[in-house]
């Protein structure tokens, strides 16, 4: 069964994908517009809370649900508490991921769009308002925005069709590193524009009139959304891990990764901002108006723009695989199609779904902020409450020995998950919706 599934060719292999699925649009297009819009640095302190105090306990739960399973979503909550309604808690996760690709193919195609046009003519010459306007006339074009939601959706499904190991893997070890290197340089650029002081303060000083509760809710969102948790990618993934694997430890090196990524992503762009004087709330067109500004004055810039926008653009695959295949898993394992039948037909639904959001800023928003701000953080109710309440110590221990975990950090963790956890995401729901 575990042979028939694939598996990861080792640990290593696994945090990979992994961090593939957390690296992605979500550290550097949507952490950014976000940390834009509600103020800079104080919304990075709340966001770093969620991250600690919610999403890594429910990160490590999920790896806990999928390797004990060995199965999909739903099968893992059907394996584990047969006969009870908690496998709609795996429902619930499939449906995400058929809501969540949809719309982020769309921005998949945007950056797409972004490789043509810095082929073109690689932005040079270009004034900011010329740039900002390379955007509204992309937002315009509901044909080419539909176009290139295809392409990024076929190259979705190509990948997830060939298999776990091949499909997944595969880039993962290259592109990561080359992604991190490409902010780094654009981080010594950043620093040196004109704007560098008032980018750093932007991140750097907290305005905590600016933390809403809307922003509260924002924050957990994005940490959800960045971290892939909330929908079972990472049961999914933890399913095909091997034995040896450290759960927790793997946990914490996505989690670094991810935040250190969009941490430094916001140290270029912001900055940047400032350098064009452009608005930290521009929205979702803000790193489509700061980056190509910043490639139309660099030295080798068409090049830069190129590599950069590929750069993400693998990024964003190897966070849109594990979406569908979070679908395409449930479809081998509980109805029996073979991965290439589940991937195409799959796939082809979801892009059809998507196209909506391509012809519709405002629906776009809207689906965005109901996945991303109220159902994965549901989801990742769900998963705290199962594992920190309906699974049993000796359960939970048998993923998660003392060797891997040392017991006052069990206790830790475990307290997150039944108590913090869960009470800051029904709190932070129910005030956004203006029960308190
Ligand atoms: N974590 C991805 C990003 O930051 O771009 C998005 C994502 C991928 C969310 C996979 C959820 C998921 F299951």
């Amino acid at each position: 069964m575990v042979q028939s599934r694939g598996n990861w060719s080792g640990t290593l292999g696994f945090v990979l994908a992994a961090m593939g699925s957390a690296v992605g649009l979500g550290n550097v297009w949507r952490f950014s517009y976000i940390t834009g819009e509600y103020g800079g640095a104080a919304f990075i302190l709340v966001y770093l809370g969620c991250v600690v105090a919610v999403a890594i306990p429910i990160m490590i739960a999920e790896l806990l649900i999928g390797r004990r399973t060995q199965r999909n979503v739903v099968g893992a909550f059907s394996t584990l508490r047969p006969g009870t309604p908690w496998f709609l808690a795996g429902w619930l996760g499939v449906t995400v991921g058929f809501v969540l690709l949809s719309y982020y193919s769309v921005v998949g195609g945007w950056v797409l769009h972004y490789i043509s046009l810095a082929i073109l003519d690689g932005f040079a010459g270009q004034s900011t308002a010329a740039i900002g306007q390379l955007f509204q006339s992309l937002s315009a074009n509901q044909a080419l925005q539909v176009f290139w939601h295809a392409v990024f959706m076929t190259a979705t499904i190509w990948f997830v069709s060939r298999g776990v190991s091949g499909g997944i893997e595969w880039g993962n070890r290259i592109m990561m590193p080359a992604l991190f290197f490409m902010l780094c340089f654009l981080l010594v650029y950043a620093l040196t524009t004109d704007g560098a002081a008032e980018g750093i303060a932007f991140l750097l000083t907290p305005d905590w009139d600016k933390i809403s509760p809307k922003a509260v809710l924002e924050a957990l969102g994005q940490a959800f959304f960045s971290l892939s948790v909330g929908m079972g990618t990472l049961i999914t993934y933890g399913s095909y891990l091997q034995r040896d694997a450290r759960l927790p430890r793997s946990a914490l090196f996505v989690t670094a990764s991810d935040t250190g990524i969009a941490i430094l992503a916001g140290f270029v762009i912001f900055p940047l901002v400032f350098t064009f004087q452009l608005e930290p709330n521009a929205g979702p067109a803000l790193i489509f108006e700061t980056l190509p500004a910043a490639f139309g004055q660099l030295p080798f810039g068409q090049f830069l723009a190129v590599l950069f926008f590929l750069l993400l653009t693998f990024a964003a695959l190897s966070s849109a695989m594990p979406l569908l295949e979070v679908v395409v898993a449930y479809f081998v394992d509980e109805k029996g199609w073979t991965r290439m039948q589940a991937s195409w037909i799959m796939g082809g639904i979801i892009f059809a779904l998507g196209v909506p959001s391509a012809l519709n800023g405002g629906f776009f928003g809207f689906i965005d902020m109901l996945t991303t701000n109220w159902l994965l953080p549901l989801g990742g109710l769900f998963v705290a409450i199962f594992a920190g309440w309906s699974l049993t110590h000796q359960e939970r221990q048998a993923e998660i020995p003392a060797s891997d975990l040392r017991p006052v950090l069990y206790l830790g963790w475990v307290f997150l998950l039944r108590f913090v956890a869960p009470i800051a995401v029904t709190v932070i729901l129910l005030q956004s919706i203006g029960l308190f």
